[in-house]
């Protein structure tokens, strides 16, 4: 059995429950689930995963800190977790946690895989480790005797540990690099991982006997296996694995990461998978750095954004509008409330809010809220075949920015047809047509607007998917987006049960700049 063509697989990391989450998870389960509602929106079935990463010694050092055991500090931010996913409006179809039973199962039953093809031996560690990034060093990686990712001291380990013959697989993950240029993503990483692995692969520690958080190793519970070598596991976990259906949504078509975990992802995970003989994911991407106003986000600097303080103060849809579109996906971007309040009074308030309320208002007013019908006319027939074409070249656009996760253009397109659509307004001029009074021509004209948002609403909604559908529901259309494929919704007058336009509140309130 082989993947199906029409099923999409994507994955978010599994968060550390060590700590609470702040806008960088928000980040990378937000894109997610764009991708993944633009999927479904283009008919596939879609397979969108979230969860927590519970295991390791990170984990267990957080819990003693707390006076809990590691499973009820699991317990209680997991909860912090699944919270944040609905107020974000998060439509994940499964949520993993690394202590559940299914994915004991998977873990044991990879490591049993790849032990049986000879890739696991027991040896001896000695060397550095950074716990906050569960990371193994030599005396050469250390930057001033410290973690050069993070930054922090690094512990020495002298252990008993199975090793995974890394080394072995150098060649052949440079091959698949080679072979499938679209597997790491933007393309200004693939390099970087492509010199690591030139420098040369070393086997990598995979147990630990110094903790016992963690799952045991098959046929040596001395030993709990490293935590990257559970966590990663948790991908085929939830398709099912070992099970044979686990070929139903294997592999997966993108694990979306941060750039600070793409080292684990392009080259132990894919090593791991070809070990054990499944395939390599499709593509990973990694995305950029949050900062705050410029500088580090951290504790200790007391500047760590809180995603449902943010949600709450501006609304779920402004704050997903602003994380997908301010940064180049891939790139690192900086937060500020200054820059979010922008968008919101400028993008969202008044080129698409207002345009929603003058539109309703207008059909409330000239044609008693009735949808209008379809009529064309001759005397707006350049400014009409030009928003139409606009509309038709949106379809290709925005798919393939999906196609490059590159959402900032896709929502750039967008926009360029709603500012197209703000000055048709001004230079069709319902107003005046209706003081001619020209029945005709304001059915004409008005159509034009609803039709054009009605459409809009529907590539809006993975962005947005709250107020896609108000706007719907402000335009009188009896249906949910989703229901039907954007490929049918997005053509221009496709059919869709509607009676009559109700306002509502303003979509996006203004809000206060400084
Ligand atoms: O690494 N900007 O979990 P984690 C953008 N459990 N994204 C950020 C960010 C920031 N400032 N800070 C965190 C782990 N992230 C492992 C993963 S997967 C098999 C195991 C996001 O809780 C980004 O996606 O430390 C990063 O990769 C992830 O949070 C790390 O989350």
């Amino acid at each position: 059995m082989n993947k199906a063509v029409d099923t999409f697989y994507v994955t978010t990391p599994i968060y550390y429950v060590n700590d609470i989450p702040h806008i960088g998870h928000a980040y990378t389960t937000v894109s997610a689930d764009c991708l993944a509602r633009y999927k479904r929106l283009k008919g596939y079935r879609v397979l969108f995963l979230t969860g927590t990463d519970e295991h390791g010694q990170k984990v267990e050092k957080a819990a003693t800190a707390a006076g809990l055991t590691p499973k009820e500090l699991a317990d209680r931010v997991v909860v912090r977790f699944k919270d944040l996913w609905k107020v974000l409006d998060i439509s994940n179809d499964d949520f993993i946690r690394t202590t559940e039973e299914r994915h004991r199962r998977a873990a044991t039953r990879i490591w049993q895989e790849v032990a049986r093809r000879g890739d696991i031996y027991l040896g001896e560690y000695e060397d550095w480790y950074c716990t906050p990034c569960e990371n193994f060093l030599t005396s050469n990686q250390l930057a001033d005797g410290r973690c050069p990712d993070c930054g922090r001291p690094v512990d020495r380990l002298k252990e008993k540990s199975y090793f995974f013959r890394l080394s072995r697989y150098g060649e052949r993950i440079l091959k698949y690099i080679e072979e499938n240029p679209g597997f790491i993503g933007p393309p200004e990483r693939r390099n970087e991982m492509v010199s690591f692995i030139k420098e040369g692969l070393r086997d990598l520690s995979v147990s630990r006997t110094t903790f016992s958080w963690g799952i045991p190793v098959p046929g040596d519970p001395s030993h709990v296996m490293y935590v990257w070598f559970d966590a990663l596991t948790n991908y085929l976990t939830a398709t099912g694995y070992p099970d044979e259906r686990y070929r139903e949504f294997w592999p997966a078509d993108v694990h979306i990461i941060g750039k600070d975990i793409l080292r684990f992802h392009t080259v132990y995970w894919p090593a791991f998978l070809m070990s054990a003989g499944i395939a390599p994911p499709k593509k990973v991407f990694a995305h950029g750095w949050w900062t705050v106003d410029g500088r580090k986000m951290s504790k200790s600097l007391g500047n760590v954004v809180d995603p449902f303080a943010v949600a709450g103060d501006y609304g779920t849809d402004q704050f997903r509008y602003f994380l997908l579109r301010e940064v180049p996906f891939g790139l690192d971007g900086d937060f500020s409330t200054a820059t979010l309040k922008g968008r919101i009074n400028g993008e969202l308030a008044n080129d698409l809010g207002n345009l929603l309320s003058r539109t309703v208002s207008m059909i409330a007013r000239y044609l008693n809220g009735e949808v209008p019908a379809r009529v064309a006319s001759r005397d707006r027939a350049e400014l009409e075949g030009r928003l139409q074409s606009m509309f038709r070249e949106l379809l290709d656009r925005v798919d393939s920015s999906m196609e490059e996760l590159a959402f900032h253009h896709a929502l750039e397109a967008i926009w360029s047809v709603i500012r197209e659509m703000n000055g048709y307004v001004e230079r069709a001029a319902p107003w005046q047509v209706a003081k001619a009074g020209d029945r005709e021509g304001l059915s004409n004209v008005l159509f034009t607007l609803w039709e054009g948002l009605r459409i809009l609403s529907v590539y809006l909604f993975p962005f947005m998917p709250g107020s896609a559908q108000r706007i719907w529901d402000q335009l009188g259309v009896d249906e949910r987006i989703g229901d039907r494929s954007i490929d049918d919704l997005a053509r221009w007058g496709s059919e869709v049960p509607a009676l009559r336009v109700e306002k509502g509140p303003p979509l996006f309130p203004r809000v206060e700049e400084a």
